[in-house]
């Protein structure tokens, strides 16, 4: 049977509780599914960083490559100034392993609120494709002059073709795969591009250019549509069955896929994964480490969970990741009582073993 070796990096907070949930699951998916796990665990973190001073070992990313995907709990510490950790460890990880997909489903599971009146699972079910290694998280820039009232900060947006396109293509793939129609506007798979062509000139011509000259050569069965990032975040919140699978810049994504979570019912539930579709994926719960519920086992480990699910998936087990969701919207559906820290009407162990028992 199958064999998967799985890096575990727990990470800071409540990110350890909610990774060692996600692990849970997975190991009762391999025995439900027939293949095998091993997951070898990875003390990066802030604690980590507090004791040895360094962020990362020199040999982390050497380390986490020979593993076949990363499951990451979170990043973060209080003791830690904002910054350090997210740009040495998630941002480095996903530089250095060239995870250039930032993969962010935006789905509303039954039984789960929403602060969007009169939609339901029906309606908010898309997929949000985030460039993940370029743009205006390059870090090109800087400062000069500083401390001086002529001081000039520089953060450049940088794109070149070749990301651009690989991104595309990636979200081109998607789409095509993806088996939806878009609804509201037609009946075609559908890529809708999220932009800022009338302002971000440059940058934004190069992408729309690359994007109908991709769709022209090879994607002619996938509709193709354009939205402005700000009037995104409106149709996020009127219509959001427009959507099947947007693509934007990394910048972009960040901001709107924090939206996205929100409309499916927040940090609690909502999974990203960071894709190298050629080489090791990091998957996670994109709600951050939730310091002050450390160890009170309130945390909701769905995020993580569906985190595990997306893994799977991208590993090729459809199937166990397929049942995973299954399971979780059996549970947000007809067992827990909310989404949000200590109103789950249940603990964070408990969860994760309804989902666990579920699964068998
Ligand atoms: C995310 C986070 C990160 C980002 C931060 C922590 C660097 O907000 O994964 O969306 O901006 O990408
Ligand atoms: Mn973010």
């Amino acid at each position: 049977s199958k064999s998967y070796n799985i890096a575990v990096i727990g990470g800071d907070g409540t990110g350890p509780e909610v990774a060692r949930e996600g692990v849970k699951v997975l190991k009762a998916a391999a025995d439900k599914f027939g293949f095998k796990i091993d997951f070898t665990d990875y003390d990066y973190g802030g604690d980590r960083y507090l004791r040895t001073n360094e962020v990362l070992p020199e040999s982390a990313a050497d380390d986490l490559r020979q593993h076949d995907a990363i499951f990451l709990g979170a990043i973060g510490h209080p003791e830690v100034k904002p910054g350090i950790l997210e740009k040495g460890i998630l941002l480095k990880l996903r530089f250095e392993l060239d995870q250039y997909i930032n993969l962010r489903p935006v789905k509303l599971f039954p039984g789960v609120e929403t602060p969007i009146k009169d939609k339901g699972p029906e309606e908010i079910d898309y997929v949000i494709v985030r460039e993940n290694t370029g743009g205006i998280y390059t870090g090109a820039g800087g400062i000069s002059m500083k401390g001086t009232p002529h001081e000039v900060a520089v953060q450049s947006m940088i794109y070149n073709r070749f990301q651009v396109e690989r991104c595309l293509r990636y979200a081109f793939d998607y789409a095509r795969k993806s088996g939806k129609k878009s609804r509201g506007v037609g009946n075609e798979n559908t890529l809708g591009l999220v932009g800022k062509t009338n302002v971000l000139t440059h940058v934004f011509d190069l992408w729309e250019r690359a994007f109908h000259e991709v769709g022209d050569a090879d994607y002619t069965d996938i509709r193709r549509d354009y939205y402005h990032v700000d009037a995104t975040c409106m149709w996020m919140v009127k219509s959001p069955e427009w959507f099947d699978v947007l693509v934007t810049t990394n910048m972009f994504g960040d901001i709107i896929t924090d939206l996205g979570a929100m409309t499916q019912g927040g940090m609690g539930i909502a999974a990203g994964g960071n894709i190298n579709p050629e080489g090791v994926s990091m998957f996670e719960p994109i709600g951050g480490s939730a310091p002050k519920y450390t160890g009170q086992n309130v945390i909701n480990p769905l995020a993580a969970i569906c985190a595990g699910s997306m893994m799977l998936k991208e590993l090729g087990e459809a199937e166990a990741g397929n049942a995973i969701e299954a399971v979780v919207a059996d549970i947000t559906a007809n067992k827990l009582k909310g989404l949000a820290a200590g109103k789950m009407g249940y603990s964070t162990t408990e969860v994760g073993d309804l989902v666990a028992e579920g699964l068998a």
